[in-house]
């Protein structure tokens, strides 16, 4: 299977679950977290790298300028029919067609991770950034959720879920089943799994500042006997890691 196509063969699945709307991750966590960071005006102007279905062109306010790229074909299909923003495809770890360097943002969101040369995207966001812009990386948490290292266990005499992790410091390229039950016959797309001291070492190297780092939780809370270990649990390991880099 060739690994750039593999998301175009899980587009119709990924726009089901994202919808017009997006993903409750995105709705309950990602952009109510983004929207404290961020107060975009007419002046700024948005890349989005890795834009999928196009679902951060639709919590924009109107007027701000937007540009969102994705290998994709099916996702950007569907990006340009939920709304009118511009959106192209293309794989952001090879130069982009577009002539615009002056961008005030660059988004990877939840895409990073999908990316086996995730360097030269962020190579990319710095190239087509104005001075002073920001790149913004939205990641899967690197220290807890690593797709097959990481899982939840519990420890009865603590009455406590704990997180396990079998691996941290290796890069990894790791499949994913999309359709579990499916087992070997599931379409598979690749996770690359990379410490953290990577993506700030990526970022120092293309001339970014670390200016922002949050680690943000689920929204999530469970009712029933195991509620108070599991809300615990859900309070102390966040899901997702936010950095953010100011160009020099
Ligand atoms: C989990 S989706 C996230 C999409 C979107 N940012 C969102 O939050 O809904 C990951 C996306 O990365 C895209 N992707 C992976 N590698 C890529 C590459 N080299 N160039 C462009 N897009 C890529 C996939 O096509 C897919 O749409």
């Amino acid at each position: 299977m060739r690994k750039d196509t593999a998301w175009s063969r899980v587009g119709k699945w990924y726009d089901e679950i994202v919808s017009r709307r997006g993903h409750t991750y995105h709705q309950e966590v990602i952009f109510p977290e983004l929207k404290k960071w961020y107060k975009f005006k007419r002046s700024d102007a948005i890349l989005d790298l890795g834009c999928g279905q196009g679902i951060l062109a639709r919590e924009l306010p109107k007027g701000v300028g937007y540009v969102g790229i994705d290998a994709a074909k099916p996702l950007i299909q569907k990006a340009k029919r939920y709304s009118n923003h511009q959106f192209s495809v293309g794989d952001v770890c090879k130069p982009l067609k577009i002539e615009k360097k002056d961008f005030s943002h660059a988004f990877i969101i939840l895409a990073l991770q999908n990316m086996n040369e995730g360097e030269k995207a962020i190579a990319n966001g710095a190239k087509h950034l104005r001075k002073g812009g920001k790149l913004i990386l939205v990641l899967n948490h690197p220290c807890y959720r690593i797709p097959r290292q990481s899982s939840w266990g519990t420890d009865k005499g603590k009455k406590l879920q704990y997180r396990r992790v079998d691996r941290y410091l290796s890069t990894l390229e790791i499949p994913i089943q999309m359709h579990p039950s499916q087992k070997e016959k599931s379409e598979k797309t690749f996770s690359y799994h990379h410490p953290i001291s990577t993506y700030v070492q990526w970022m120092v190297k293309e001339g970014f500042s670390v200016t922002k780092l949050e680690e943000w939780r689920s929204h999530k809370s469970s009712n029933g006997k195991q509620a108070k270990m599991e809300n615990r649990a859900r309070e102390e390991f966040p899901l997702f890691l936010a950095i953010e880099g100011t160009i020099r």
